[in-house]
């Protein structure tokens, strides 16, 4: 009780002083700065757990924190059978889901009610002919069937693009090594008819990368913009769609890569030194902070993901992207990034790493991102159970919404379905929310009550 008292007092002299803004600075809000009621979890009232005597104490109003803010969050899905990763909505409001593959017998999926899900566009697109390369213990296989699809893409003219890793789980401890032909990026329409397949030469997408999601610009030749987040192969893997071409950029460079002291902290976490095991983490039913201590073939290898999520501004003239293990924000001209380079531009590895612009710190680290027509680039918050959204006007990372529902949002996906509505989907992997006993496994073991969910 009495710790608390500086703070209310603090409390007290801020609501006198407040102007009603978001920001304390003359110049600010800035045009286009949303109503700070509708962005900040603040709500002033007394004190909402209540216990004064003094009736002074007892109707002085304080700023408190909510928890939520923003749009309605809407409930859309909840998965039971497996584990999802990815999402991509159609404008006839399609969705279609990935999984993280070791013995699931499916990776790509659509809906197919509130609950359910099936395999997309069939079980034989689904079925490779072995995960196991029979000749070469550790490695996976060269085949035209899915192995582990982890995003799953709708462009702008309702194709479905899945970026297959090549790099199945093996027993939920280790992921196999990609040969050529295993990682591709296949295209579909909306019927299911595939109309384009891309695989990667081996030192474009190495058999220890992790090529994780996937941004397209239909502009001109077309390109599409693929991270890996491998912490062995930090970098950004660029596809001429015209002509088959793909080549790496900015290998290694900072803005790719983890940050070796990032300590990200989940649901207001506390240090315990019981949870430092990070590849046992994931269901900690207690807040924590994570530790960087797994191994690069981990499969839960959260402390050392690079380049993770990825967006393209709406007019295709940047790529902005972030390392999941990380709290900075950057962002690239794609012009730079469309230069492969080779004999005729030998020095486009370096000006592209020289373009690249620190955008600063955005409150969280992010796992996945996206763009809406109007510029925005949105980004999942995990730290915070909340999305935040980048705004290129003013340069601000603003709150666009928080709910302690918001359990790990990723893989955002924005649509405009057909009936003019738009919205932005995530998933809530709910890796840091559990109600059962922590398990003794190093992949998820979900119960119905902390079965992920889209929202
Ligand atoms: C409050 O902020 C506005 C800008 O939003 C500014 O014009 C005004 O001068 C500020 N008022 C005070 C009392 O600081
Ligand atoms: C924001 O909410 C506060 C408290 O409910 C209220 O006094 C204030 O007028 C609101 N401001 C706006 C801009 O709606
Ligand atoms: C996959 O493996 C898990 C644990 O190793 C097991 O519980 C599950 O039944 C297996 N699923 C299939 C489809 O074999
Ligand atoms: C197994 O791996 C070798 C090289 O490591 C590769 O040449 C061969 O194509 C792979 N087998 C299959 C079935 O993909
Ligand atoms: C997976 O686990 C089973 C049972 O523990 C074991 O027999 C098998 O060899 C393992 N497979 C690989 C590829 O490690
Ligand atoms: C699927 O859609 C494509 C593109 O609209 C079309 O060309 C193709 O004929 C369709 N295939 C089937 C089987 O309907
Ligand atoms: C558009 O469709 C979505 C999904 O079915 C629905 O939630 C939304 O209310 C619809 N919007 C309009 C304006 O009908």
């Amino acid at each position: 009780m009495t710790l608390l008292l500086p703070f209310i007092l603090w409390a007290v002299a801020a609501v006198a002083q407040s102007n009603d803004s978001v920001f304390d600075f003359p110049e600010f809000p800035p045009a286009g700065t949303p109503d700070p009621n509708s962005t900040l979890a603040n709500s002033a009232a007394p004190n909402p757990y209540n216990v004064y005597e003094d009736p002074g104490l007892a109707q002085a109003a304080i700023h408190f924190d909510t928890g939520s803010y923003g749009p309605t969050l809407e409930l859309i899905h909840a998965y039971y059978t497996y584990w999802p990763v990815g999402v991509g909505v159609a404008s006839t409001g399609q969705v279609f889901t990935t999984f993280p593959r070791g013995n699931e017998t499916y990776t790509l999926a659509t809906f197919t009610s509130t609950t359910t899900e099936a395999p997309w566009p069939d079980q034989e697109w689904n079925t490779p002919p072995a995960f196991a390369n029979a000749s070469s213990p550790g490695y996976s296989v060269a085949t035209d069937k899915f192995l582990l699809v982890q995003s799953v893409v709708v462009d702008g003219l309702d194709r479905v693009w899945a970026l297959d890793t090549g790099r199945p789980e093996v027993n939920g401890s280790y992921l196999l090594a990609a040969v050529p032909g295993g990682p591709k990026l296949v295209g579909f329409y909306l019927n299911g008819t595939n109309f384009a397949t891309y695989t990667f030469p081996a030192d474009v997408v190495y058999a220890d990368s992790s090529i994780n999601d996937v941004r397209f610009d239909l502009r001109g030749e077309g390109y599409a913009y693929i991270t890996d987040s491998s912490p062995n192969r930090p970098g950004l893997v660029v596809l001429n769609l015209a002509t088959g071409q793909s080549w790496r950029h900015l290998d290694g460079h900072p803005s790719v890569s983890p940050d070796t002291g990032f300590v990200p902290v989940y649901d207001g976490g506390m240090l315990s030194p019981r949870r430092r095991l990070a590849t046992r983490i994931m269901f900690s039913s207690v807040p924590f902070y994570l530790y960087p201590v797994t191994s690069p073939y981990a499969i839960n290898n959260f402390g050392l993901y690079a380049a993770d999520g990825i967006a393209l501004s709406s007019d295709g003239q940047y790529l902005y992207f972030a390392p999941l293990a990380s709290r900075q924000f950057w962002r690239i001209p794609t012009s730079y990034l469309k230069v492969e380079p080779g004999p005729d531009y030998p020095y486009a590895y370096m000006r592209a790493k020289q373009a690249v612009e620190h955008l600063g710190e955005s409150g969280s680290n992010a796992d996945g991102m996206e763009t809406d027509s109007s510029g925005y680039i949105y980004a999942g918050a995990p730290e915070h159970n909340a999305v935040t959204r980048y705004n290129p006007t003013t340069g601000i990372v603003e709150p666009f919404i928080r709910d302690p529902a918001i359990q790990w949002p990723d893989t955002l996906s924005v649509a405009t379905l057909q009936n003019g509505s738009s919205y932005v989907y995530f998933t809530c992997n709910q890796y840091v929310l559990s109600l059962a006993p922590l398990p003794a496994l190093d992949r998820p073991a979900h119960s119905l009550e902390t079965r992920p969910h889209l929202c």
